[in-house]
């Protein structure tokens, strides 16, 4: 991951982000386009050791001291499970004490995982066990409102913020397998248009972006990949996690400070359908 190149990042100079779930994957991407930017960052994941599973870094404090170590950015890590409310309002506690107001949150936690891990199977529509139809929303849906709960109040006082919620593909069309984490992500999606409407009058913005299959250190290792899909000048392949920091950035931005309740599917044209 470290060998793709950041694009020029948008200006975040004076501002505080939350990105969770960037121990590692798409997360940590926005985290280093963020930092580019000069935003004072924190990393935040599920337990130390979310870094190593697909051999990223060692842990999450290892992730922290080598990106502190370049140019003096300003970072800080902070671990907690997005479904429990105990936690998500822990996490914002720790954060804001270390950098300040959060000014900007990337709901990038998440995943089709099964409540002891692994993909549910079965995974489809009549017969996902009722065990693994909860993990998964509690880790998508009930995770992405309990990080908004904690951290959009105090948006809400100080009249200033930007929350991006992560969707899917998977969200806006039928599919099968992975239904309940279409599902999940769908609300999301939809969670983010309602609270976007409830925080017009008070100048916080909130938008979500939906990725394409993108090529994440666990997107590699858990699936067949198509190897015609990997690289090239051709839209028809794989997302680069870089390509979709760069749309979180543009949404997370002064750029765009008349953006509010939309969905960027990001997928290089895969889905052309309107809305
Ligand atoms: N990579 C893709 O192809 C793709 C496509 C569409 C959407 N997405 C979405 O993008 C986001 C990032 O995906 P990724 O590919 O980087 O995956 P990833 O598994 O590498 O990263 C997800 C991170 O979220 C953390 N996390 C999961 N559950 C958590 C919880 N309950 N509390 C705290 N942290 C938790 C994980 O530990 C991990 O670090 C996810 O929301 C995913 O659903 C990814």
């Amino acid at each position: 991951m470290s060998s793709q190149v950041l694009p020029q990042s948008f200006n975040f100079e004076g501002q505080v982000a939350l990105v969770t779930g960037s121990g590692r994957g798409l997360g940590r991407m926005i985290v280093e386009t963020l930092l580019k930017g000069g935003a004072a960052v924190a990393l935040h994941d599920i337990n130390e050791e979310a870094p190593a599973a697909f051999g990223e870094s060692p842990s999450l404090t290892a992730l922290a001291a080598s990106l502190s170590e370049r140019g003096g950015a300003k970072v800080t890590a902070v671990i907690g499970d997005i479904s429990k409310e105990d936690d998500t309002k822990a996490i914002v506690k720790k954060v804001e004490a270390a950098l300040g107001p959060i000014t900007i949150l990337v709901n990038c936690a998440g995943g089709d995982i099964a409540a002891k891990g692994g993909k549910p199977n079965p995974n489809d529509a009549l017969n996902i066990s009722l065990e693994d139809a909860t993990a998964v929303m509690n880790r998508n849906f009930i995770g992405t409102m309990l990080m908004c709960r904690a951290v959009v109040p105090g948006m809400m006082q100080r009249r200033r913020g930007a929350v991006i919620n992560f969707g899917s593909l998977n969200g806006h069309v039928g599919v099968s397998p992975e239904v309940v984490y279409g599902c999940a992500k769908a609300a999301i999606l939809h969670y983010t248009r309602c609270l976007a409407l409830e925080m017009r009058p008070h100048g916080v913005r909130v938008n979500a972006v939906s990725p394409g299959p993108t090529t994440t250190a666990r997107f590699l290792a858990t699936r067949t990949t198509d190897p015609a899909m990997m690289d090239g000048v051709s839209l028809e392949r794989y997302a680069k996690p870089v390509e979709i920091a760069g749309a979180v950035a543009f949404l997370a931005s002064d750029q765009a400070g008349f953006v509010n309740g939309q969905v960027l599917r990001v997928d290089g044209g895969m889905t052309l359908f309107a809305g």
